[in-house]
């Protein structure tokens, strides 16, 4: 997809259809007198171009027009306009509008295209809706953002998907954002909002394959690919240094598979980095998650391909930030493996002694990522990493406690959590923290061992982030629990059933805020 900026008026503009966003102004601020009378929706068109806004007065006033969120109005041959068509596109009561909304409408917009096979389009950047001035660069690349996002199309093996072929390509093919005045100025932005973007659809391509075609030894060598491609160091270890780094707790879940588990390290060293800071991003790479012995039940069982999320979201966070170049030392560390049930499989009661040396009780084979992570954690933490957040989609409870709507954020130190909150807000993704009391400690306790891997049904999330603590140690942490949010459950306007590529852009606006 080709991104342009263009600073012409948006009437002048030549193309096969120019977007606008259509705002609910009653009740808003700018009309105090109003407040609280005006409950009859007051849409606008969001174009400091008269003639944009003449074009739509007539659906306007007709009452067509309401705003809602995601409404969408398609106008042939507008009077006055050069472009072939006018969108409209709702973006709900003006006052609530922000650069996380319209990073919804822009995929909203490639998506209402996509499906009438209008391949290019124009859309204005809504200057007057911003909340603040000088927010021009972060709505550049919300729209950015938003259009690869919307772009993203999961229907990989459908025959007659015309990608396959390379010049012919499913795909949008130039989406032009016009801006009053200065182009030039938002020229990094655009470029910073595609590389993000691009990474965070590099993540969904990789938690979109399915299993067969996505083992750790497949996933290892596009991690590999995607490093040599953007000047990141990346070495992948076998079964035998697993076993020899005395993983014990990956190693128990990976001993039950066929397929040769894989431990991928990428490394990110910039010249004029702080001294002092070395941060470390664990993911948890199931690339298939039967249960184990403690087998699945097998309706829905198909969706445990998505259980590499954490490691893809990882690996495209390492493509962002080689691209972007903050001065900050990243590694990442990256557990492959199924988890499989088999003669070889660990069993429940088995005791596993972890890298850090802790013993295990396993008390449910389905409770894997845990134990992955748990030595992925350790080594981060032998090389040397002074921060450390994990990404996994690690329980069915934080499910049950934020839905399909927020992930978990668990954090072990309040600093660090504020510095990924800020990150978190500005990449506009959901997310919620969940606590991690002492008083949940009690649960670890093990008869036979130093701690089980699984206990009761209550609070399974925070459980599994307790446990995880215990190998995160001192090492100031975030664990992000991501098994509601990793995977879009039905098609929304801005994006696809499908892999949602979550957590990535909070990532890596997180590592840019530790550049030196
Ligand atoms: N991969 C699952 C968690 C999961 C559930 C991911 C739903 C995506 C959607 C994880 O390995 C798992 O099986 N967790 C168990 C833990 C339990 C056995 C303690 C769970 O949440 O049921
Ligand atoms: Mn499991
Ligand atoms: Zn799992």
């Amino acid at each position: 997809m080709k991104t342009n900026l263009s600073s012409s008026l948006p009437s002048q503009l030549e193309t096969d259809c120019l977007v606008a966003i259509t705002l609910d102004r009653s009740e808003s601020d700018r009309n105090e007198k109003n407040k609280g009378e005006n409950t009859k929706p007051s849409p606008s068109v969001e174009s400091a171009d008269a003639a944009v806004r003449d074009a739509a007065k007539e659906l306007l006033s007709s009452g067509e027009v309401t705003a809602k969120p995601f409404e969408t109005t398609l106008l042939h041959r507008p009077a006055g306009l050069k472009a072939k068509r006018l969108l409209l596109i709702g973006g709900g009561k003006a006052k609530n509008f922000s650069a996380a909304e319209l990073r919804k409408l822009a995929g909203a917009a490639v998506r209402t295209l996509k499906g009438k096979s209008i391949r290019s389009f124009a859309i204005v950047l809504p200057e007057q809706a911003l909340p603040e001035k000088g927010m021009g660069s972060e709505a550049v690349r919300a729209i950015v953002e938003g259009a690869f996002v919307g772009d993203f199309d999961p229907g990989y093996y459908k025959s007659d998907r015309k990608d396959k072929d390379k010049d012919n390509d499913q795909k949008l093919d130039a989406i032009t954002i016009v801006v009053q005045g200065d182009a030039k100025s938002l020229e990094s932005a655009l470029q910073t909002g595609r590389i993000v973007a691009e990474s965070q659809n590099f993540t969904r391509d990789l938690v979109n394959e399915p299993s067969n075609r996505m083992t750790p030894t497949i996933l290892a060598e596009r991690a590999k690919k995607m490093a040599s491609e953007v000047g990141l160091q990346c070495e992948v270890y076998d079964a035998d240094k697993i076993r020899q780094l005395k993983m014990g707790a990956f190693w128990g879940v990976a001993q039950g598979s066929d397929e040769p588990p894989a431990l991928i390290v990428l490394r990110y060293d910039p010249t004029g980095a702080a001294k002092d800071v070395h941060l470390g991003l664990v993911g948890k790479g199931v690339t298939f998650d039967t249960g184990g012995i403690s087998i699945k039940p097998a309706d829905g069982m198909e969706k445990m391909k998505y259980d590499m999320a954490g490691a893809a979201t990882m690996i495209g966070t390492m493509r962002a930030i080689a691209l972007l170049k903050p001065k900050v030392k990243v590694t990442a560390v990256i557990c492959a493996t199924e988890n499989m049930p088999s003669g070889k499989a660990q069993k429940p009661g088995d005791v596993q002694i972890a890298m850090s040396g802790k013993s295990i009780e396993i008390i449910n084979t389905d409770a894997e990522g845990r134990l992955i992570l748990a030595d992925g954690l350790s080594y981060a933490r032998q090389l040397g990493c002074t921060h450390l957040v994990d990404a996994a989609t690690l329980t069915g409870a934080v499910v049950v406690a934020l839905g399909y709507v927020n992930a978990g954020i668990f954090a072990s130190d309040d600093q660090m959590y504020e510095r990924f909150v800020s990150a978190n807000r500005q990449a506009g993704e959901k997310m919620w923290r969940l606590p991690l009391d002492d008083e949940y400690k009690e649960n670890l306790k093990s008869n036979i061992a130093d701690m089980v891997n699984a206990g009761s049904r209550w609070g399974g999330a925070i459980f599994a982030a307790m446990f995880l603590k215990e190998f995160a140690e001192d090492t100031p942490w975030i664990h992000l629990d991501i098994a509601g949010t990793a995977w879009m459950e039905e098609n929304k306007p801005w994006i696809a059933k499908g892999p949602s590529g979550i957590a990535l852009r909070s990532l890596v606006e997180f590592v840019k805020g530790w550049s030196a």
